[in-house]
Order: C-alpha cells, then sequence, then structure tokens
C-alpha cells in the first residue's frame, strides 16, 4: 500500500483553475491504482487570505506543511498585494525552510508543439537552480530614504557547501540519466567575488567525483544567446538561483511556453517535504476565463509522484499529455487552440483512463530517449 500525504496550495489567479485540473489527474488515477491513497488537504494561503489576515499564512504555517510527504504549489501573485510580499511570505520560506536547494526544471520538446525557434526540434535538457540561497537573500538594506542620496544594498550569498550540494545533485542526476555534459552558468568576469567562488567549486565537485563528466562553464550572457541558437547541444545545466530563475523561463519559451513548463523545488535529503509547482505565475491577464493550459500543472503532479517513488504513475500522467497534444484536438489558446483549462485537463483524465482499460503503459517519451 503506498498512502501519501499532499498539501495543496492553488494560491491566486490561474493557481486556482490549473489546480483544479491537477487534481480530477491525480484522483483518477487514485481511482484506477489499487494500493495507492493520496490524503490531501488544500490550503487557502494566497492573497485573499493575506488581504484578511495581513499575512500569506498563518504563523505555524510551516509547522503544519512539515508533517505532509509532498506539497503542490500552484501559483500566487494579485495586484492587491505587491509582489515581493506574496514571494517573500510564502514561496521563499517554504523553499528556504524545508532546504529545498534543487529547483529542477525539464526543457523538452513535445510532440505536437511547434518551437518558436526555427530549428527547435528534439529539445531534452534539464536545469538546476540553487533554490535557497545567491541572489534571491534578504541580506541588505536600504538608508536615506525618500532623499537624493537613498541608497540599496542587496547582498549575494554564495556558500561552498550550497554550490557543492546544487552541483553534487546536477552530477548526480547526469551520471543516473546517462548524460555526457554538465553546463554551468557563469558570470565570474564580472561579478568577482560570489562567481568565482561557483566556478571554483563546481569545477572541483567535477573533478573530485564525476571525471567522466565534460563540464562547460559558459557566461550567462552568452549562454542565454546558445540557448536560442544550438539548445540540442545541452543536457545538464546548473546555474544559480537568479541565472536558472531566467534561463528556465527561457527553456520554456523555447519548448512552446510557460502553459506547459512544470517545475520541482525539492529537499534531495528527503528531510523535509519538496514543493512542485509550475514555472508560470498566476497570469492576471487570463485569470478567471478559464483558459489557462493545465499541463504545466498536471506535469508538476507527475514529477511529484516520481519523487515519491511511484515513477509508474508520473509516467501514466506524461503519456496521457502526450497522447493528447499529438493528436491536437484539445488545445489551449496559448498552444495554438481554443479549448478551456476543464477541456484539456479531462481531456488528459480520459487519456489516463484509456491506458487502465487498454492496459497499454510506458511513456512515449521514454522510449524514444
Ligand atoms: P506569469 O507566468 O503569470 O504570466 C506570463 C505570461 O504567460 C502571461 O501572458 C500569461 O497569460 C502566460 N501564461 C502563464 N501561465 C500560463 C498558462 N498556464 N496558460 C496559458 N498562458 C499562461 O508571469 P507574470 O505575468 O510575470 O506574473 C504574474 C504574477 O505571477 C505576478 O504577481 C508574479 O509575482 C507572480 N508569479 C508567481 C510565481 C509563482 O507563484 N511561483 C512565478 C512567477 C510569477
Ligand atoms: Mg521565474
Amino acid at each position: 500500500m503506498t498512502e501519501f500525504t499532499i498539501a495543496i496550495i492553488p494560491g491566486d489567479g490561474i493557481g486556482i483553475e490549473v489546480m483544479e485540473e491537477a487534481l480530477k489527474v491525480l484522483k483518477v488515477l487514485e481511482e484506477h491504482e489499487q494500493d495507492f491513497v493520496l490524503t490531501m488537504e488544500e490550503f487557502p494561503w494566497n492573497s485573499d487570505y493575506y488581504v484578511a489576515n495581513g499575512r500569506m499564512m498563518p504563523e505555524n504555517g510551516l509547522e503544519t506543511l512539515q508533517a505532509f510527504d509532498a506539497i503542490l504549489f500552484g501559483a500566487i501573485g494579485d495586484a492587491r498585494v505587491p509582489d515581493d510580499v506574496t514571494v517573500w511570505e510564502l514561496i521563499m520560506p517554504i523553499r528556504k525552510r524545508f532546504q529545498q536547494y534543487v529547483n529542477f526544471r525539464p526543457v523538452k520538446s513535445l510532440p505536437g508543439i511547434k518551437s518558436p525557434l526555427a530549428s527547435g526540434d528534439d529539445i531534452d535538457f534539464v536545469i538546476f537552480r540553487e533554490n535557497a540561497e545567491g541572489e534571491y537573500s534578504d541580506s541588505g538594506g536600504r538608508m536615506f530614504d525618500s532623499q537624493a542620496s537613498e541608497l540599496a544594498i542587496q547582498n549575494t550569498v554564495m556558500t561552498r557547501g550550497g554550490i557543492e550540494r546544487i552541483a553534487i545533485a546536477a552530477c548526480d542526476y547526469a551520471v543516473k540519466n546517462g548524460k555526457k555534459k554538465l553546463t554551468s552558468a557563469t558570470k565570474s568576469n564580472a561579478v568577482i567575488h560570489a562567481m568565482k567562488l561557483w566556478d571554483e567549486h563546481v569545477k572541483r565537485v567535477v573533478a573530485e567525483g564525476y571525471p567522466g563528466l565534460e563540464l562547460e562553464s559558459a557566461y550567462i550572457d552568452a549562454l542565454v544567446a546558445y540557448f536560442v541558437q544550438r539548445p540540442q547541444t545541452f543536457e545538464v545545466v546548473v546555474a544559480s538561483n537568479l541565472f536558472g530563475d531566467i534561463l528556465s523561463d527561457l527553456g520554456s519559451g523555447i519548448v512552446g511556453g510557460l502553459g506547459l513548463s512544470p517545475s520541482a523545488n525539492i529537499n534531495p535529503e528527503k528531510k523535509y517535504p519538496s514543493m512542485f509547482e509550475p514555472v508560470h505565475g498566476s497570469a492576471p491577464d487570463i485569470a478567471g476565463k478559464g483558459i489557462a493550459n493545465p499541463i504545466a500543472q498536471i506535469w508538476s503532479a507527475a514529477l511529484l509522484l516520481e519523487h515519491l517513488g511511484r515513477e509508474d504513475l508520473s509516467i501514466i500522467i506524461i503519456k496521457a499529455i502526450e497522447k493528447v497534444l499529438i493528436e491536437g484536438e484539445v488545445k489551449t489558446a496559448d498552444i495554438g487552440g481554443s479549448a478551456t483549462t476543464k477541456q484539456m485537463g479531462s481531456a488528459i483524465a480520459e487519456k489516463i483512463k484509456e491506458q487502465y482499460v487498454t492496459g497499454e503503459m510506458g511513456s512515449l517519451m521514454h522510449e524514444t530517449n
């Protein structure tokens, strides 16, 4: 019997809409799998909660979440609350307290989805973004408010231990998945303290533990151009918090957009729950219209199941997504169709049911690897 407890945080805007579809898919799996039980509890921690309570989550919010096996997160962001408040009072505390120092973001061409790049086929790499320190730090401050001499200092925090563990996670993944090359995003020619430490320890980790792995170190400004010019040459990319954040949206853009891109915030030691969420935000421009693409959220749920040791179920979900995209009859607006969020979620749920009826399992994506 596998039984998991999952905390559900839909958030704001389309986060709420796409989460419904992910839950629809998880329910179908639960109905069809014997000995597979999900105990899910939903937490309404979002901008409404902030307006009512003056905070994004209760004081004991993190203690509450810690009791769960994993967290499935939608997206947050709402015009009534400053973005730095929603991010720093909800997402950042979860990532940092639970030592979710790996942000894992696959970038993969999907069947039936055309890349905006002229030569954008067969893209298949992953980004390991450092997720607990680096440029996203609250170290610093402001002085001389509203005066001509007004200033702000924002400190980047890079530690040997922090660099080492993200590099190890990326290398371990590379070796486990038969990848030959690790690309490290840097800017040590200009950011001479933090990024030089980054370079030194990424290099050391590879040299000491992964001699078979080729290390390509690329300046971030050149690297963004390479992402567009030769995306097929990347296998595993390791990057600091800020660089990884930007690279992953670009990665998402070259394979068809934010509606398709999942991510995982992982605590590899499994001491704390990991959190799974789409790369996208709450998309206020389309929120409430019921037209958001739920694939990124549903795929994030697949990553969650894989992390909990049910890769078999993750594959069933991904295969269903692929089938819907290959058929091409149900497509949301972001990928050139007119289907609603619910129609897309239901189409994927139906494909999962079909797999149980026909007994045909195993991912097309995995087969073609
Ligand atoms: P966004 O990701 O919400 O939207 C960017 C663009 O992509 C928009 O045009 C949107 O309509 C489109 N898009 C995003 N997801 C889509 C989907 N599933 N289907 C179809 N189209 C989709 O980023 P933006 O506009 O920069 O931020 C909006 C709000 O979201 C802000 O408040 C921001 O702080 C927040 N945000 C939250 C994140 C999170 O919860 N982890 C991540 C990024 C942004
Ligand atoms: Mg981002």
